[in-house]
């Protein structure tokens, strides 16, 4: 099998052979990103800050890289709703400096963007079906997305929703934690996804930078609500309604992500369990 990080090289060595820079690399998607790219030149919050205009177009022009992909986000969605500035500063202008020094050097962009750009109020979204936000960081998220059409053209933004993976706070790890430690675990049942395994989003990375420039859906397959999602993995999950589990930040009710450029990736199941396993592994 031809290794991931090739097949995008070679793809891309017309325009400059091979280099590849990853932002917000040490989050969770970024981690996974990194083994993926093994090559790639990394840079953290530390050494990448994606809200300063002047460092992110300096940084870019020194690499002058092929590729940029950018992971780094404010992922807190009930932190945004208190700290508005900071989730437009991250998530809306960040993407749009990364996509202005991109157009400069002439640089593909992969950016990342989620389901809670929708309102959660139809069966499914298509990837150009109309943005409806519900919550700071879905508006915050549409305006990366706005931004980075309106500096570039050579993008691929990819929509994901339900991430869980090793080097972040997830919902898998939560579950799992509170299972050991309470007799019942209540998870809300009324809220309805696609859960996503940032090693599979990672690996379908390499194919979407070949594809054409535009906005694409990758998640695993399969659909369900959040309690579902723990019964896969834990003996003690008990459903709840999100108005009995009130959150800071409204999420969209059914969030579906329909994928109707690429091939389906493997069953949210399948990867859960090998997630799992690859955590008792490690332990
Ligand atoms: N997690 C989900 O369920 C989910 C769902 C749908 C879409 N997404 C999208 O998928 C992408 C990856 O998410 P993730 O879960 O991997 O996020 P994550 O684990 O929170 O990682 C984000 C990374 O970005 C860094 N960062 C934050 N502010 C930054 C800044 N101003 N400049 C540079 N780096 C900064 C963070 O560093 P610090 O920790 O040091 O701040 C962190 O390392 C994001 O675009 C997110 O919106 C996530």
């Amino acid at each position: 099998m031809v290794h991931p990080e090739r097949m995008v090289v070679e793809t891309i060595k017309e325009i400059n052979p091979g280099k590849i820079v990853i932002f917000g690399a040490n989050g969770m998607l970024g981690h996974a990103l990194q083994q993926v790219f093994p090559k790639a030149h990394c840079f953290g919050h530390r050494d990448g800050e994606i809200t300063n205009e002047d460092a992110v177009m300096k940084m870019v022009k020194r690499e002058r890289p092929a590729v940029i992909i950018n992971a780094a986000a404010y992922t807190d969605v009930d932190g945004c709703e208190d700290n508005r500035d900071h989730a437009f500063a991250v998530n809306g202008y960040g993407p749009g400096y990364i996509a202005a020094a991109c157009s400069e050097v002439g640089a593909i962009l992969v950016h990342y963007s989620t389901d809670y750009i929708f309102d959660g109020t139809k069966p499914e979204y298509h990837e150009d079906d109309l943005p409806n936000p519900l919550s700071i960081y879905g508006e915050s998220k549409l305006m990366g997305e706005v931004s980075i059409r309106k500096n570039m053209d050579d993008y691929r933004i990819i929509r994901t929703s339900w991430l869980f993976g090793s080097h972040g706070k997830n919902f898998v790890d939560t579950i799992l934690g509170l299972s050991a430690k309470i007799p019942e675990v209540r998870v809300v049942n009324d809220q309805i996804g696609k859960p996503t395994y940032t090693v599979d989003l990672a690996h379908a990375t390499p194919d979407i930078i070949s594809r054409a420039p535009g906005v694409y859906h990758i998640t695993n397959d399969g659909i369900c609500s959040w309690y579902e999602f723990a019964s896969a993995f834990i003996p003690n999950a008990t459903p709840c309604t999100t108005a009995e589990f009130p959150r800071k930040a409204k999420r969209p009710g059914y969030s579906v992500l329909a994928n109707t450029k690429t091939p389906p990736l493997r069953h949210w199941r399948e990867a859960v369990r090998e997630y799992i396993q690859t955590k008792r592994n490690v332990v």
